[in-house]
């Protein structure tokens, strides 16, 4: 039978007999499989793991941060780049998902590509994949942002030729959680739901700014606490607010406000094909509601997604 101990113990004896002395690169997410596939190649190889963490500028309030922190705590050799300009100026005035995802995977690339040039002598990159991954067939939204599914016709970004290592090719989601927990990783990382790789960017319906993803990062986070301190967080599959692109009056004392709508999203599933509406609690959806919208700079209104998947699908973009 299988057993996290074994897999950790054989696995990490692999990982010495094939890396040996080299060094190896990985790109951290913040998300459960990097996070564990990188403890695992730590074990085994320790500093000679070079892991780079990349601020996009699209990921939730103070997420970059907390999550670099984790990771320096769990003895990582981790590298946190600033990013973010780079992403900005290149999804300025992009408001179509498929360009801005490419837009983002491309970013990604060059700023990967720039930052393993300067380990030298890597060998090996290291990806988080799991086993769904490897059977996947193609998202109808087209690639999501993994290393592999984008590259330039130009040719492949140097980190690309090198030797690939995913010491989570085998498993299942629940096994990597399994893994992680033996790992001591930390439960925020485990628990984590899922985030696209595109961010928020993909949660800001139309054209990126700054100071969208700065009001967004502010509707997210009021709801993902709340969900949190409400005991709801692990009660759904995913959940995240939108920036709609439409104003709509509201009234504040005397005057009239003239202001964004954000929707709220959270669902249950089991996968992320199929997906339910979360009912969460009206009392709770009030909570937040009122919170976002005497908080939050830009907001006027509230409004909760009730649409299941299929036919809707979990983000709007
Ligand atoms: P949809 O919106 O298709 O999403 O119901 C299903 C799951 O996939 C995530 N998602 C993405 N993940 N890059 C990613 O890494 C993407 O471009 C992307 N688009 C959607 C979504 O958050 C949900 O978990």
């Amino acid at each position: 039978d299988w057993t996290p101990d074994q897999f950790i113990e054989s696995t990490v004896q692999e990982l010495r007999d094939l890396i040996g002395n080299d060094k190896v690169v990985l790109g951290l997410s913040g998300g459960v499989d990097s996070s564990v596939a990188a403890m695992l190649i730590h074990q085994a190889i320790g500093k000679n793991l070079y892991c780079i963490f990349v601020d996009n500028g699209l990921l939730r309030h103070n997420e970059f941060q907390s999550v670099l922190d984790s990771y320096q705590h769990m003895g990582l050799n981790v590298k946190g780049v600033d990013a973010k300009a780079n992403f900005y100026n290149t999804l300025a005035g992009l408001t179509d998902p498929e360009q801005k995802r490419k837009a983002i995977g491309r970013v990604f690339i060059e700023v990967f590509d720039e930052e393993a040039h300067q380990i030298e002598d890597v060998k090996w990159l290291a990806q988080g994949t799991i086993y769904p991954d490897v059977i996947e067939s193609v998202s109808v939204k087209g690639p999501s942002v993994t290393i592999k599914s984008h590259h330039n016709v130009g040719g492949l970004p140097d980190f690309m030729k090198l030797k690939v290592v995913e010491p989570l090719k085998s498993l299942f989601k629940d096994e990597v959680r399994l893994v992680g927990k033996t790992l001591n990783i930390d439960d925020l990382i485990l628990s984590r739901h899922p985030f696209p790789g595109p961010g928020l960017a993909i949660r800001i319906i139309g054209d990126i700014t700054p100071q969208k993803v700065h009001i967004l990062q502010q509707v997210d986070h009021i709801f993902i606490s709340g969900l949190r301190t409400s005991g709801l967080y692990n009660e759904v599959w995913q959940a995240g607010a939108m920036l709609l692109p439409v104003q709509s009056v509201g009234v504040m004392g005397d005057e009239r406000t003239y202001e964004n709508v954000v929707a709220l999203r959270a669902v249950t599933s089991v996968d992320g094909m199929t997906a339910d509406w979360a009912h969460l609690p009206y009392e709770f959806l009030a909570d937040v509601s009122n919170e976002i919208i005497n908080k939050v700079k830009g907001v006027n209104r509230v409004v909760y997604d009730i649409s299941s998947k299929p036919p809707a699908t979990i983000e709007w973009e």
